[in-house]
């Protein structure tokens, strides 16, 4: 089965995760610390915290801004829902920006005309991997004392204007997501990378229980000083993720050079187009969104999606817009709040793009993508 992402693990992943299995640590351990370090050097950040997955990331980066219920924070509707989930589960209130249609990307210039006083965070998601304009925003932010906290679940390793995204060059933190489909992987796992010292240990409080060792009141003393959460990595876990970063950037050659073979099988077609890049960007590409124009094809999305599945290519739509989910509808949200991000939904098909994917299999997705839609 062709999928729309997968893992890439090799000898030296799962001997190093034997190896952390052997080791006396299975939980936190050294691994950890290695992990967060060579994740901080990778992104240019100078702190990282490793978490348990990018839902916890983006959990303790509202709780470490203090986020509370009252506040409000801004994301896109083109997201997966942690992005949004992570201001209701400390009780602020969601507001979204439609996206812009060729990228996916929140709509930059709307962010100040939604900035109220109650507006304490932006969360900009860098779909598919590539960069909101960071520079812009944190601007906007800066002028209306908003923090901001980068959701790059899809960009570890891609590049804004020259820095890597996690550099927190124009945000207070930046989260990741580890989920196999994701450009690394450490099966479940999440990071948070930030400049600040009072944010970092913030998070690290936060990430156990909010308790700190006291030796200096006794040998085994050790006290709960905030209401935290056990979002812990597990060292074995970490292990993977070490090998993994060793080979991101080949990982990231392979993904790119995928890109750019869909892009010319594909460009001659009209009402099929995949999403455009900005120049100031370099993506890590942990998507590749296909828009299809189905009012002008033989075909509708659902039955493409069954006839794919008859070949063995499995495929996904990245997203169904948050807003629309029965949760959020429940809060007042309903169809046609954001159009642009709807015709998106609508359109939009992720193509295979992992690093094992073959020529034969990139060949062989795109001659039955033709056949069935045009
Ligand atoms: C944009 C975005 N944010 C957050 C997450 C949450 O990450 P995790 O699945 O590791 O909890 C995901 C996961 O797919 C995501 O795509």
């Amino acid at each position: 089965m062709i999928t729309y992402g997968r893992q890439t693990i090799e000898k030296e992943d799962v001997d190093s995760v034997i190896d952390a299995l052997k080791s006396d640590y299975l939980t936190t351990g050294p691994k950890i610390g290695e992990f967060e370090s060579k994740l901080a050097e990778y992104v240019g950040a100078k702190y990282a915290v490793a978490v348990s997955n990018g839902t916890a990331a983006l959990h303790l980066a509202m709780l470490a801004l203090g986020l509370k219920q009252g506040d409000i924070g801004i994301t896109t509707p083109l997201t997966f829902a942690a992005s949004a989930n992570c201001l209701r589960y400390v009780g602020a209130k969601v507001q979204f920006i439609d996206i812009e249609p060729e990228t996916g990307l929140i709509k930059t210039e709307e962010i100040e005309k939604h900035i109220t006083p109650q507006t304490k965070v932006l969360i900009p998601v860098h779909y598919a991997g590539q960069s909101c304009d960071m520079e812009q925003i944190f601007e906007i932010a800066k002028k209306h004392d908003v923090s901001v906290v980068e959701d790059a679940a899809h960009a570890i390793g891609s590049k804004y204007k020259g820095k890597k995204v996690g550099s927190c060059s124009f945000s207070d933190m930046t989260t990741f997501s580890f989920h196999p489909v994701k450009t690394i992987t450490t099966a479940e796992g999440g990071a948070i990378t930030t400049n600040s010292r009072e944010l970092y240990e913030k998070l690290l409080l936060l990430r156990t229980h909010g308790i700190v060792q006291r030796p200096d009141k006794a040998p085994w003393f050790y006290e709960m000083q905030e209401l935290g959460f056990n979002y812990r990595m597990p060292d074995v876990l970490a292990a993977l993720g070490l090998t993994q970063l060793d080979r991101i950037d080949k990982f990231i050659d392979k993904r790119k050079k995928i890109i750019s073979l869909y892009r010319q099988k594909l460009s001659s077609l009209s009402n099929l187009k995949l999403i455009s890049e900005f120049d100031y960007n370099d993506s890590a590409f942990h998507l590749c969104p296909l828009l299809i124009d189905f009012e002008s094809v033989k075909i509708n999305k659902k039955d493409l999606f069954q006839k794919l599945k008859r070949k063995d290519i499995s495929l996904q739509v990245h997203y169904i817009p948050v807003h629309l989910h029965p949760y959020y509808r429940k809060l007042g949200f309903k169809e046609g709040d954001y159009p642009n991000a709807e015709k998106f939904y609508s359109q939009e098909i992720s193509l295979p793009i992992y690093p094992s994917l073959t020529l034969h299999d990139i060949n062989f997705v795109i001659k039955t993508i033709k056949e069935l839609v045009i």
